[in-house]
């Protein structure tokens, strides 16, 4: 099979990197896709950095299985822990694409009042994120907000109600109607809870996600690689999850769109 034929693999611990997936179809519609989901070992956010390496590397071994022809660690946490191994073991081999915190997008709306960056305890202590978070503390006001259990909360498929609901109040209510300038969802599971968000905050708070500007990257390197995939057809997507369980593998396409 030529490489550009080959499929591209997605990895996150669970079904969140699914937000992102879903814009890398939307911009590069004829690529093929697979997409492996860790639930059985989410969530990642609040295990050790050992561990998550570990996971990360042997969802890899699957990848490379599937001859992948680049990949994409749709996970914060992940992408934190192992990226720079990863990309020392297999930058040879293929494109190797991250997520991290959209501090940038942020910052650059200028608004007054904090920067809240939701994401999981591992991602705001690792070192690639409070370098990130060095770059603009002259500019900003930015306030590291660490959320464990929300996570479980999505890979129960809760996104709306009480629990969710609660849990987003107890986290933003200490900041005040016009103390929150922007919020950052630093982890690839918290778009699927934008809408239960948004009945916490003020309408006009912008809320920013990784997502596009991952799929973005993605483009640039396929581009840059000469593998983007050349036929006409749409390209086939492909979803596993070490659960194995036909709830998860229905909840991760039901998240992507495919049924209801
Ligand atoms: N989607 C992962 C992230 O972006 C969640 C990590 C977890 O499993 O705690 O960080």
């Amino acid at each position: 099979m030529k490489v550009e034929d080959r499929p591209i693999g997605f990895f996150d611990s669970g079904v969140g990197g699914i937000s992102v997936l879903k814009e890398a179809i939307d911009l590069l519609p004829k690529e093929n896709f697979i997409y492996f989901g860790d639930s059985a070992n989410a969530p990642y956010g609040t295990k050790t950095v050992d561990e998550v390496k570990d996971l990360t590397f042997k969802a890899v071994d699957f990848f490379m299985e599937k001859k992948i022809k680049a990949l994409v660690v749709a996970c914060n946490t992940a992408t934190s822990a192992a990226i720079i191994d990863l990309r020392e073991r297999y930058a040879k081999y293929m494109p190797i694409i991250g997520i991290e915190p959209a501090l940038k997008p942020a910052v650059e709306y200028r608004r007054k009042g904090k920067i809240l960056i939701m994401a999981t305890p591992m991602t705001l202590a690792e070192t690639k994120f409070n370098k990130l978070m060095n770059n603009y503390k002259n500019e900003a006001e930015i306030e590291p907000l660490p959320c464990p259990g929300l996570v479980e909360l999505i890979e129960r498929g809760e996104f709306e109600g009480e629990q969710v609901n609660s849990y987003l109040k107890d986290k933003v209510n200490t900041f005040g109607k016009d103390g929150i300038a922007a919020i950052v969802l630093g982890c690839t599971h918290y778009p699927f809870i934008k809408k239960e968000l948004f009945k916490v905050i003020p309408r006009d708070v912008p809320v920013i996600d990784g997502s596009r500007g991952t799929a973005k990257q993605l483009k640039r390197q396929l581009t840059e690689y000469n593998i983007l995939n050349k036929g006409n057809q749409k390209g086939s997507i492909e979803i596993y999850n070490s659960l194995n369980s036909d709830e998860i593998i229905n909840l991760s396409r039901k998240l992507l769109g495919l049924m209801d």
